[in-house]
Parts: C-alpha cells; structure tokens; sequence
C-alpha cells in the first residue's frame, strides 16, 4: 500500500491547523516536516516546537533533516514527536552513527539523497536505516519540478534492497504529483511525499486516492 507524506512547506501557515485536518481527513499516513537550516539548503523552515505542536495533531510525523550536523537535534527532535527522522548522507559525516543514534531515540531512521548523490552511498548502510528518501529535486523548496533522473535512482536503491532482502520504506519527495507518480511507484517507491500538488488540490480525498491508485 502506498504511503502518503503531506508536506506542511505548502500549507497554509496562519491556518495550520485547518490544514493539517484537511490531510488527515483525506487520508494522509505522515505529516512530511522539512527542517531546513540555511546553510545545507538555502532556505530555512521549521523547527522543535512546531514539530512538538504537530505531533500532538493526530498523524505520524516524518522529520526531514536538511540541515548540517543532523546528529544534534535527533534527540530534541525524537522527544518532540517525530516517528521518521531521516537525515542527508551529504550532511551526516558519520552517517551509520547517525542513523544509530536515530532508532535509539526510539524512531525510524531514514537516508536522504539529493538528485546529484549516488545511491550507492548507502551500500555500507544496508539494515542500519529504515527508510531512504531519494529527492527528486535539489532540496530547499517546494513547488519544483522533478528531476527526471532519479526515477532511475529509485529503481537502484529498490533492487538494492530486494538484493539484500530488506523492505525498508523508498520515500520520493519534490515534484510528486499525479502525473509524476505512476513512474516513481512503478520505479518502487512506496511512500510519497507531496506538497504543492496536496495543498493545492480542490478536493484533497479525491487527490490521495487518485495518487494512491496510480
Ligand atoms: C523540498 C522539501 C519537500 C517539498 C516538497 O526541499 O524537502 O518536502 O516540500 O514540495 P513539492 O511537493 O511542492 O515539491
Ligand atoms: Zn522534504
């Protein structure tokens, strides 16, 4: 069954809450939560208090750390709700530490990769994620075009995995919307994060399960 990440980059930030409901009731599984710190993404977002206030709204909390030094901020993180932390292979110099440090706090640890990385990269960290987030845009902003290569990507770290006889989570996020889908899930992703195309549907049910059905 594919899985369903909401992003709250496109909600509607003075009205949060009525967003976060909207997703809920149209059947989201996770609330994707982007951190972002200025210096590994030019951007910056939320930090542990929102994540602490959503937590408290009903849904998983999927943590996306595009931020340098992940390893500070698991715990606060995992103390203020998240279920997924997933951090950048570009950002965390002792990556099998931190995805160790992530499921000892008590949550699913996941490996991101920006369109430019390798999946091979996560080779020698095969059984210690949980979960790897390929992007499919350069991180930072929502509302972006998918970067087609990394269909291939997904396909890569999914026979990866089947190779080792894992079922870890093959998360996509940037640029997924209905007529991005089919190729990401028919690639083997299974939980997709979705920002713009979500906020911005008319009627958000309808939305999740077309995307669901793809
Ligand atoms: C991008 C973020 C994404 C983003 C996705 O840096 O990691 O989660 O919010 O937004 P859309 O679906 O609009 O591309
Ligand atoms: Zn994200």
């Amino acid at each position: 069954m594919i899985k369903i990440a909401p992003s709250l980059l496109a909600a509607d930030l003075l009205h949060l809450g009525d967003g976060i409901r909207r997703m809920r009731e149209a059947g989201a599984d996770y609330l994707h939560f982007d951190v972002m710190d200025g210096t590994f993404v030019p951007n910056l977002s939320f930090g542990t208090d929102m994540c602490r206030q959503v937590a408290g709204c009903g849904l998983p909390v999927d943590v996306h750390l595009m931020i340098v030094n992940p390893e500070k901020y698991i715990d606060a993180f995992a103390k203020d709700g998240a279920r997924i932390i997933t951090v950048h292979a570009e950002a965390a110099t002792h990556l099998h530490r931190c995805l160790h440090e992530i499921r000892e706090a008590g949550c699913l640890a996941g490996v991101a990769l920006n369109p430019a990385t390798s999946p091979e990269c996560l080779r020698y960290v095969l059984g210690d994620f949980d979960l790897a987030l390929v992007m499919t845009v350069n991180p930072g902003y929502g509302g972006q075009k998918l970067v087609s290569a990394c269909i291939d990507k997904v396909a890569a770290v999914r026979r990866m995995l089947d190779e080792a006889g894992l079922d870890a989570i093959v998360e996509v996020d940037g640029g997924v919307n209905l007529q991005t889908a089919p190729a990401l899930v028919r690639a083997g992703a299974d939980m997709l994060v979705t920002g713009s195309a979500a906020f911005g549907a008319k009627d958000a049910k309808a939305f999740m399960e077309a995307l669901r059905g793809v």
